[in-house]
């Protein structure tokens, strides 16, 4: 199989900041509680004009020009999210459209925070076998939108923002190692959002019953997040050959700062080997492991040759890993 990796990458970040000190005046939280639980202290949020698909067009065009390509140039868009525009058509077809990329075959993927680890599966798999040669995958999402803010057990977590990847052939010896991409679908009801689909389309009764907002089962999403982190690293780890010791970076999603703390245990490795932002950004979900790979790279984290693990879990319930020679 000819070797795929990385050629360019891009993030974006909403302008609006919501500090916790913000979040105390909104619900009966304190900065105390969220730092020490969950290590965030702000989240960026999408201006009221700002859609998925427009934090995606800022990501995607910094990851062209990183490249060095035009959006002519390219074959295929996957744009990984749970808050697309609307249901059709997809983001990435919106996207396709903004940025000119009329060659360019176009959807969406939903597998929640997982979501840019199945992107980057699929678009390496259909480089592999020949079927495009480049691919932009973006993990996007505006949780905002669907996060209840009298709600205190899940507002404090999220935020929004998107982060992009220009796939394509790079030299032997270099690009994506292993992936491991995984579902427990019985899990399923622990994190969701139930209405506006063939189910429960929208009524004035969904809207009264707040189901058109983020359901979480926090303490049973984080047993799963933990033991799903340690079972995909070990396979990726396996496939590729290699051993803990030999990570060089280690890019988790960013949910909660105790998962991480609890995967960098069992993986022996110094905090200067790990991708921390969460802090800064909280849970973007599909965005949450771009930004951190691709704010990594713009702070020079990663050198040629480097080993990095990907390591995601979310909705459905989903988990995704990989393991990518810089
Ligand atoms: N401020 C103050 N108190 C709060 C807050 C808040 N913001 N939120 C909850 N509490 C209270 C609850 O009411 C509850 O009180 P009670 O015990 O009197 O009922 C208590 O704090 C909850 O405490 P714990 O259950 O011990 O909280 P925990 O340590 O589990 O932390 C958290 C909660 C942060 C949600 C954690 O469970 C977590 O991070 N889970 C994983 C979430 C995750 O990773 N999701 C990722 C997927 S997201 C996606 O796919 C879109």
């Amino acid at each position: 199989l000819k070797p795929v990796g990385i050629i360019g990458t891009g993030k974006y970040v909403p302008e609006k900041i919501l500090t916790n000190s913000d979040l105390e005046k909104m619900v009966e939280t304190s900065d105390e509680w969220i730092v020490s639980r969950t290590g965030i202290r702000e989240r960026h949020i999408a201006a009221p004009e700002q859609a998925t698909s427009d934090l995606a067009y800022e990501a995607a065009v910094r990851a062209l020009e990183s490249a060095g390509m035009t959006a002519e140039e390219l074959d295929l868009i996957i744009i990984a999210t749970i808050t697309p525009d609307m249901a059709f058509p997809s983001t990435a077809c919106i996207l396709q459209d903004k940025l000119g990329a009329k060659g360019a075959a176009a959807f969406d993927l939903s597998a929640a925070c997982s979501g840019f680890v199945y992107g980057l599966a699929t678009a390496t798999s259909f480089i592999q076998a020949g079927m495009y040669r480049n691919a932009l995958v973006i993990g996007a999402d505006c949780l905002s939108r669907i996060t209840d803010y009298t709600d205190r057990n899940t507002c404090v977590l999220f935020g929004d923002g998107a982060g992009a990847v220009v796939l394509g052939e790079v030299p032997e010896g270099r690009g994506f190692k292993s992936f491991d991409l995984g579902a427990e679908g019985a899990g399923g009801p622990l994190l969701r959002l139930e209405a506006g689909g063939s189910r429960l389309p929208a009524s004035a009764q969904t809207i009264e019953n707040k189901l058109h907002y983020i359901y979480m089962n926090g303490r049973e999403v984080f047993k799963f997040a933990v033991r799903v982190m340690g079972t995909a690293t070990d396979v990726v780890l396996g496939k590729a050959g290699l051993d803990k010791s030999d990570i060089d970076v280690f890019i988790p999603h960013q949910a909660n700062i105790r998962i991480i703390q609890s995967a960098m245990q069992r993986l022996d490795l110094p905090e200067d080997k790990v991708m921390i932002n969460v802090d800064k950004y909280a849970n973007t979900s599909a965005a949450s492991i771009p930004l951190a790979l691709v704010e990594a790279a713009e702070e020079g984290r990663m050198k040629a040759g480097d080993r990095v693990l990907m390591v995601g879990f979310g909705g459905g319930l989903t988990w995704g890993a990989s393991v990518l020679v810089w």
